[in-house]
């Protein structure tokens, strides 16, 4: 049996807790009632920008822990294969980091407070009615399909691997007791 790197526990927390974030702030920007001139948050929206900043928060420390504990890439994979999905990563990173902080610029432009999982209060990043936010903020929604495009195209790609390359880069991502199912069943297979 080869022993690939995998990811650790941490990193595979950060990532499962960042991809159920994302998904559950997509599906509260779509409920929630569109936005008018003066209006405060209601519900739907103090949610988006709490679990918002948690994204960012979950981000910004992934970032940090992977600098800290590198995982290398699949290393029988070709080298096009390797620098696409390395490229893929650090655009996900760098959209999920956009679409964070456009929305926190849309907010301090409505003058509405921001706070770090509705409690820690956050600056705004710009005046309130400024047109610089304005402008930023309307690069929010744009922002938004071009992650959920690329998150389709890395889903798409971990699923390929799983099911058409089956050479256990998915694997890599699961957490261990899933990962030790797939193989029993595999073997049995
Ligand atoms: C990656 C994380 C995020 C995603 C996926 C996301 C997604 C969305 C979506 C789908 C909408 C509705 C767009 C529309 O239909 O017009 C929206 C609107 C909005 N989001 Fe986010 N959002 C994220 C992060 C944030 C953060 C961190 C904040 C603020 C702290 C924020 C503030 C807002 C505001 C203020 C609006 C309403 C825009 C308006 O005034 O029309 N978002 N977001
Ligand atoms: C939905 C939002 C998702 C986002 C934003 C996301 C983001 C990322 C990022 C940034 C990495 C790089 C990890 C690092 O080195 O720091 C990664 C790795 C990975 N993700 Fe996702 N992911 C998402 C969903 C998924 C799903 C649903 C699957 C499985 C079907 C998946 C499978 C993987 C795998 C297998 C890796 C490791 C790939 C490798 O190292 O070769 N991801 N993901």
């Amino acid at each position: 049996m080869t022993s690939k790197p995998s990811y650790g526990p941490a990193a595979k927390l950060f990532h499962w807790a960042t991809a159920g974030l994302l998904t559950m702030q997509v599906l509260v920007g779509w409920v929630m009632p569109d936005i008018e001139r003066g209006m405060s948050p209601g519900a739907a929206m103090s949610l988006h920008l709490s679990i918002g900043t948690a994204i960012l928060a979950l981000v910004v420390a992934r970032y940090v822990w992977r600098l800290a504990r590198p995982v290398p890439l699949e290393p029988t994979a070709p080298g096009w294969q390797r620098g696409a999905t390395e490229a893929v990563h650090l655009m996900l990173y760098g959209l999920i980091l956009a679409t964070t902080l456009t929305g926190w610029a849309y907010a301090s432009m409505r003058g509405w407070p921001v706070t770090l999982l509705g409690v820690v209060p956050l600056p705004a990043l710009v005046a309130e009615g400024s047109q610089l936010g304005r402008t930023v903020g309307h690069l929010h929604e744009p922002l938004v399909w071009a992650l959920l495009t690329l998150m389709g195209a890395h889903i798409g790609a971990a699923l390929w691997h799983r099911f058409v390359h089956r050479d256990g880069v998915l694997e890599r991502m699961l957490p261990a007791g899933r990962r030790l199912t797939l193989r029993v069943l595999a073997k049995r297979a």
